[in-house]
């Protein structure tokens, strides 16, 4: 049962609220206006603009190569489509690593142009100056950690992270620095459930997870995946909840057939 559905306007305290009455949570991605739209209609409660874009929009095959522009441009498309969710977005691979300075540049951007509510960054300790840096001068962070993707070439594969005990030990730690530094929430990626289970009760702030089992404190799944427009990525994690790769190919194949055999447009649909 949902007590905080009526909220009009979601905050990091409603999530926070959320996690202590025990009612999951619930996000998914979004980057542009008409998707926002729907996925707020739908009623999430959170939505991030993740710079998953870079794969799902603009079709590179990791997420290094999104700008902070672009981000932007995404950002701002999205909040204009958001009545109640709050609406975080992703500080693309290389706006907050070199230096505490940069990243505070990089999320007063995100805010005060893309009009994010708040940030999210991938990391942990090695980037905890940055972290609060910008939450010392009040912008919302979420964390992320586990499969970090701006890591993939660190990583060298998008497979489960921390199934070994020293990994798994770091990552624990990090989640409660990130917890001490302030963050309002995580995102744990790809790690086992148990791991996400302990993580989760060992810190206050809400847990947001991705193929990291139900014991988080909330789920996210990318749009495009959990709607069923990507065909070529079936993690087992992710439940698609529609097959829209094959409505709308169909759909199109439709009207090309209509329009080439003068079906499309009838005379009600002429002037
Ligand atoms: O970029 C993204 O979509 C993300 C989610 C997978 C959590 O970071």
């Amino acid at each position: 049962m949902s007590v905080h559905s009526e909220i009009k306007k979601v905050t990091t305290e409603t999530l926070r609220k959320m996690k202590f009455d025990k009612e999951k949570i619930t996000m998914l991605t979004a980057y542009d206006f008409t998707t926002a739209k729907m996925v707020d209609a739908g009623g999430v409660d959170a939505i991030l603009i993740g710079d998953s874009a870079a794969n799902v929009m603009a079709g590179f095959e990791t997420t290094l190569p999104i700008t902070l522009d672009q981000m932007i441009y995404h950002a701002q498309s999205v909040v204009r489509g958001v009545d109640r969710a709050l609406v975080i977005a992703d500080l693309p691979f290389g706006t907050y690593q070199s230096n505490p300075e940069k990243a505070l540049e990089s999320a007063v951007r995100m805010m005060k142009e893309g009009g994010a509510h708040g940030v999210k960054i991938e990391g942990g300790k090695e980037i905890s100056k940055s972290i609060k840096k910008i939450i010392n001068a009040g912008i919302p962070v979420m964390g992320h950690l586990g499969l970090t993707p701006q890591s993939i070439y660190k990583f060298g594969t998008y497979k489960v992270r921390a199934k070994e005990e020293a990994e798994a030990e770091k990552l624990i730690a990090d989640a409660q620095l990130l917890e001490e530094l302030g963050c309002f929430s995580i995102v744990l990626e790809k790690i086992p459930a148990d791991l996400a289970k302990r993580v989760s009760e060992s810190i206050t702030i809400p847990t947001i997870g991705i193929g990291a089992g139900p014991d988080c404190d909330g789920q996210v799944l990318v749009y495009h995946d959990m709607v069923g427009m990507n065909q070529g990525f079936s993690p087992k994690f992710l439940r698609r909840y529609l097959d829209l790769y094959t409505e709308i190919t169909g759909a199109v194949a439709q009207y090309v057939k209509d329009v080439k055999a003068v079906e499309f447009p009838n005379e009600k649909e002429s002037y």
